[in-house]
């Protein structure tokens, strides 16, 4: 029998399983998953893109309830308050009540903004992720975070509100484009140097990510959204890399780099930053690169020109900001730094 992973998010009644299992959907034991969280004769509403439901979508054959599918164009275009009109429209059309349930399947784009639709129907129904992408099984498909972009910036609309219940399936990697598994790697790699050594070590094996380290990664994630769900304080160490990463997203318009290359790049800025400036162990830097190197991730990225756009950030501190350093692999600390200082060893790295 096949291994089957099951990771429990600690939130009180709004607790929920992400189950990983290759070969889960093959096998046609999801829906019975899906089964008893919507009522019988209760709508069940598919939120999806284009490319996902061609490769993947035959799956929902099974399902034995009405549905009705919204499919999006694929990609972050498509994140919008617009678009989010579209599923309302879907949902309407499909007679969804509030004890329907939404279902997101796909990357990050349909998850977050078919989880805010799903947040915001009828002040709320229930809703199940089924990620495809490395990026959403490893990081946005857990944690109740949801959200659409503005043209003022990113996920600037969004709500937590938890899923019912996560189904993962790295089988669904095998038709994954290869740039888009190593934007994913990224985060993985950001787990595994904010987590502990030994994961760590495990993110720099060569070949695809094995079902055991994506639940290992998922886990992390998972006891560090129970400990602080609306990221109040802990929580904020999953942005490790992010500070450096969204201003080097920033600066190419969002277009030159993935959000998992800027990130792979933003963490060794964060690694190099941290040994100057003295919290962190020196030499991390060094083994940060040779794992990224290894995943095809190295992007030597200057920390030229990045301060302003730290600066236009909406989560930065008047003056300066909180960064996300590690003292060694395994512990993460949060440091605010103001923008003298930060000008001053920008310089040098
Ligand atoms: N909610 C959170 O906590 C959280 C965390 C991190 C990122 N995010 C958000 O996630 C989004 C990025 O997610 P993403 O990288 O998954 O993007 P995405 O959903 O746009 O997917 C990337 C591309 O891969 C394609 N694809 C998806 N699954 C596939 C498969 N199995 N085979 C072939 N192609 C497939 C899609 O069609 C798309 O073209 C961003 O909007 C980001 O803000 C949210
Ligand atoms: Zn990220």
């Amino acid at each position: 029998m096949k291994r089957e992973g099951a990771v429990r998010v600690d939130l009180g009644e709004r607790s929920y399983m992400v189950l990983v299992r290759e070969g889960l959907f093959a096998s046609g034991d999801w829906a019975a998953h899906l089964a008893p969280l919507a009522a019988p004769g209760e709508s069940l509403a598919v939120v999806s893109d284009e490319q996902v439901w061609a490769l993947h979508g035959r799956l929902f054959d099974q399902a034995v309830w009405g549905k009705a599918v919204f499919c999006m164009r694929p990609g972050e275009g498509s994140k919008t308050l617009e678009m989010l009109g579209k599923v309302y429209g879907a949902f309407a059309a499909a007679g969804l009540s509030r004890n329907g349930l939404v279902v997101t399947f796909g990357g990050g784009v349909p998850g977050d903004l078919g989880g805010f639709a799903a947040a915001t129907w009828m002040r709320g129904v229930r809703f199940v992720q089924i990620p495809t992408t490395l990026l959403a099984m490893a990081d946005s498909s857990v944690g109740g975070k949801t959200a659409v972009d503005i043209p003022e910036g990113k996920n600037l609309v969004g709500a937590f509100h938890q899923p019912a219940m996560v189904l993962c399936d790295p089988a669904f990697l095998k038709t994954l484009p290869e740039r888009e598994y190593r934007s994913g790697m990224a985060e993985i790699i950001k787990t595994g140097a904010i987590a502990r050594e030994s994961l760590f070590l495990e993110t720099g094996r060569p070949g695809p990510i094995r079902a055991e380290t994506l639940e290992s990664c998922i886990r992390f994630k998972a006891e560090v959204v129970a400990a602080d769900e609306k990221e109040g304080g802990r929580r904020r160490i999953l942005n490790f890399g992010h500070t450096f990463g969204h201003a080097i997203e920033a600066k190419y318009r969002f277009e030159k780099y993935t959000h998992g290359e800027a990130v792979a790049a933003g963490m060794l800025l964060a690694a190099r930053f941290g040994e100057r400036l003295g919290v962190t162990e020196k030499g991390t830097a060094a083994r940060i690169r040779d794992v990224l190197a290894g995943q095809g991730l190295l992007i030597e990225e200057s920390s030229a020109g990045l301060l302003d756009y730290m600066k236009l950030d909406k989560k930065t501190a008047a003056g300066g900001v909180n960064l996300v350093l590690l003292k060694r692999i395994g512990e993460p600390e949060i440091v605010p730094v103001g923008f003298a200082e930060l000008e001053n060893l920008m310089r040098e790295i």
